[in-house]
């Protein structure tokens, strides 16, 4: 069995859960630099942080230590880089650490499992494309909503042409401030995460071309800052665009809320897709009234409510699901050495129309892509 390494134990708990659920790997080591997150495997939920990845683990998991699980704790990535045991890493670390240590784990000839953004600096990204190209061993990018099954439903829709050519695209995410319980609090700060549309709304430019196929031509965007004065950033981003060829995209995102709210809408010649997600049954944003977590609908412009086509999810919608169904995927993968879901290219386009965004924020005009 292949050997993986998750560092950093944030959301690479989802991973090690997801390397502990594997066929095709197994877990084999943790690393991080918080001693609570290494001494024991419910280390990270006790500062209240990733409750939400609290629930793909027993309570005896929780309560024990790596070690009794046969889980190895490494003191530092070089001692993990330099296993000839370790065939995997998944690299969880903070935004503007991944090129480094992107750098570093392909320069030890591992798998890599690379959390998104692929960096924060698109210019330092492209420097090492030449690099990522030539690599012989998998990379695949932790863009985990690709796996969500409403997002497949959607693309389905697209693919087998019911939709029709798409004329529009449009998300909308409101959701509540990112947790301030990082480590060195990275995340508030532009210079370590990129800020709200480099940290996130990569997540959705990628969804944007993942569901659609298609590339984007031109960004406006507007953003104002005033809500998290702790954050040096955006809290608000509205941007518009076009797609190359055809059709036009919208995607409203904040960092407001109080609860959670991703809604999607695909407008086709033939026909309209919904898709509306949430984090927990129960929801504010639908009067606290359903049981579902993922709902996509599709119906003809102008036909009845009660004649469209609806599908319904529970807790297989959700991101810590996804993200365990992703790094499962990504041993699969590249155990059979065949290419992942989110390759290095869609890592760095997806970048590269944050940058793009913020540019037009900064001049306050429409930029081309
Ligand atoms: N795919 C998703 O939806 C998703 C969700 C959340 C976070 N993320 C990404 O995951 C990454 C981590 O975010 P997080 O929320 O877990 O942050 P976090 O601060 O909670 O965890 C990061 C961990 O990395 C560790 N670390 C830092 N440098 C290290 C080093 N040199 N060696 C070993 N460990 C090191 C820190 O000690 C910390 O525990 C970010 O890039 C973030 O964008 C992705």
């Amino acid at each position: 069995m292949r050997k993986a390494v998750v560092i950093g134990l944030g959301i690479g708990m989802a991973h090690a859960a997801g390397y502990m659920e594997s066929p095709d790997a197994d877990l084999h080591g943790v690393c991080d630099l918080i001693p609570e997150r290494t001494s024991r495997m419910g280390g990270t939920f006790e500062s209240g942080s990733m409750l939400c990845l609290k629930p793909l683990f027993t309570k005896n998991q929780l309560a024990g230590k790596w070690e009794k699980a046969g889980v190895k704790v490494y003191p530092d990535m070089a001692s993990v880089l330099s296993d000839p045991e370790v065939d995997i890493v998944s690299i969880c670390t903070p935004d503007y650490l991944h090129l480094n240590h992107l750098k570093l784990a392909m320069k030890a000839g591992k798998d890599i499992l690379l959390e998104k953004p692929v960096g924060i600096d698109i210019m330092a990204a492209e420097a090492l494309s030449a690099e990522v190209s030539a690599y012989p061993g998998a990379l695949g990018i932790g863009y985990e909503f690709r796996l969500n099954p409403a997002i497949l439903k959607m693309r389905e829709l697209v693919l087998s042409g019911e939709v029709g050519p798409i004329e529009g695209f449009s998300l909308y995410h409101f959701r509540t401030p990112f947790r301030r319980d990082k480590w060195n609090s990275w995340i508030q700060k532009r210079e370590y995460s990129g800020g709200l549309i480099i940290e996130e709304t990569c997540h959705w430019f990628d969804l944007a071309r993942y569901i659609t196929g298609k590339e984007v031509e031109s960004l406006h965007c507007l953003t104002t800052g005033g809500v998290h004065q702790d954050f040096d950033f955006e809290d608000i981003a509205y941007i518009n665009g076009t797609f190359k060829e055809r059709g036009i995209l919208q995607i409203s995102h904040s960092l407001t809320g109080f609860d959670f709210s991703l809604q999607l809408c695909l407008h086709g010649q033939k026909g309209t897709v919904w898709c509306g997600l949430k984090e927990e049954n129960y929801s504010s944003l639908d009067g606290g009234a359903s049981d579902h977590i993922g709902i996509v609908s599709f119906g003809k412009p102008g036909m009845s409510p009660a004649d469209a086509r609806i599908w319904k999810w529970g807790k297989e919608a959700t991101e810590p699901q996804n993200i365990r169904d992703l790094v499962k995927e990504f041993a699969a993968r590249s155990a059979q050495n065949v290419p992942q879901r989110a390759s290095w290219e869609d890592g760095c386009q997806s970048l590269r129309l944050s940058v793009k965004a913020l540019e037009s924020a900064r001049l306050g005009k429409i930029v081309k892509t």
